[in-house]
C-alpha cells in the first residue's frame, strides 16, 4: 500500500511545488512508483512535470466533486515511474461546491464528506503505488485539510531565510487539530530545509535553530538555492530530466534515498 506525503507549508513560495515534482522524480529514478497530485488552483506542478493544462480531460477537482473517477485523472509523465493528477484554476472552487454536494448527499444512502474526499479517492489507487505526494496549496483551507486527512505524514519545506519559523507554530497546531479530527495516526515525515544560498551566515543560523526546534526530524540532506531549479519548471522538466548531473538532481536524489530509507526500505539500483 502506497505511502500518502503531504507536501505542507501555508507559508508561500518555501519550495512545497519544486520539492514535489523533483523529489517525486527522484523516487522514479530510484524505481519507486509515484503518484503526484496536484491540489493548488496554480497547477505549477502539473506544468512543472511538462502537462500541458489545455489538454486535459479532468484533474482534482473533478475527482474530488465525483464528476470523474480517479483513475481517468490519472496522467503518465514523461519522466520514468511518475504519474500525477493535474490541477486547474476551477479548482480554487471546490469549497463551496463541496458543501453544496454534501447537502445534498445528506438524504442519499451514498458517503460524502467535504473532508474526506481525496482520502476516499486516493484508496482507490494508493496499491499501485509506493508513495503519493501531495502539492500543497499555501493555505490551511479545505484543501489542505483534505490532504492531512488522506496522509500518512506530513513534509514540510522550510526557506533557509530570517523568518523561517515564523508560521511553523500555526502549522503545527493545524497538524495537531487534524490529528484529533480526522487522522490520528498523522506523523510528521521530515522537515527540509531549502534554498540555502552560499555565502550568508544567515542561512547557518536558521539552519541550527530549526534544528533546534524540529530536532531528528530536519533532513541531512539541504537543497541549495540554484537557478536551474528555478529554470527546469519553464521547460516543463524536473530537475533530473533538465541538468541531470547538477546539484540540484544530486540532492534531490539524496532527499529520495533519505525518505527511503526512513520508511524501512532500500531504494533498488537503478536501470
Ligand atoms: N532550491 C531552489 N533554488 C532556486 N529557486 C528555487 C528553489 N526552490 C524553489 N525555487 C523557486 O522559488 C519559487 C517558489 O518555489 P515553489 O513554487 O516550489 O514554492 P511553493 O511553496 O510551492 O510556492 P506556493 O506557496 O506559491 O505554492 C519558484 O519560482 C521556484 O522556482
Ligand atoms: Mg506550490
Amino acid at each position: 500500500m502506497g505511502k500518502i506525503i503531504a507536501i505542507v507549508n501555508q507559508k508561500g513560495g518555501v519550495g512545497k511545488t519544486t520539492t514535489s515534482i523533483n523529489l517525486a522524480a527522484a523516487l522514479g529514478m530510484l524505481n519507486k512508483k509515484v503518484l503526484v497530485v496536484d491540489l493548488d488552483p496554480q497547477g505549477n506542478a502539473t506544468t512543472g512535470v511538462g502537462v500541458d493544462k489545455r489538454g486535459i480531460d479532468g484533474s482534482i477537482y473533478e475527482v474530488m466533486t465525483m464528476k470523474m473517477p480517479i483513475e481517468n485523472a490519472i496522467i503518465k509523465t514523461k519522466s520514468m515511474n511518475l504519474s500525477i493528477i493535474p490541477a486547474y484554476l476551477n479548482l480554487a472552487g471546490v469549497d463551496m461546491e463541496l458543501i453544496e454536494l454534501e447537502k445534498q448527499y445528506k438524504d442519499t444512502d451514498k458517503k460524502f464528506n467535504r473532508v474526506m474526499r481525496l482520502k476516499d479517492e486516493l484508496s482507490k489507487v494508493r496499491d499501485n503505488y509506493d508513495f503519493i505526494l501531495i502539492d500543497c496549496p499555501p493555505s490551511l483551507g479545505i484543501l489542505t485539510t483534505n490532504a492531512l486527512a488522506a496522509a500518512n505524514s506530513v513534509l514540510i519545506p522550510v526557506q533557509c531565510e530570517y523568518y523561517a519559523l515564523e508560521g511553523i507554530m500555526q502549522l503545527i497546531n493545524t497538524i495537531m487539530l487534524a490529528q484529533r479530527k480526522v487522522n490520528p495516526n498523522l506523523d510528521i515525515e521530515g522537515v527540509l530545509l531549502t534554498m540555502l544560498s552560499v555565502n550568508t551566515n544567515l542561512g547557518l543560523e536558521v539552519i541550527s535553530s530549526i534544528k533546534e526546534f524540529f530536532k531528528e526530524r530536519v533532513y541531512d540532506t539541504i537543497i541549495p538555492r540554484l537557478i536551474k531549479l528555478a529554470e527546469a519548471p519553464s521547460h516543463g522538466k524536473t530537475i533530473l530530466d533538465y541538468d541531470p548531473k547538477g546539484k540540484g538532481t544530486r540532492a534531490y536524489l539524496n532527499l529520495a534515498k533519505e525518505v527511503i530509507e526512513r520508511n524501512g526500505t532500500k531504494e533498488e539500483s537503478v536501470g
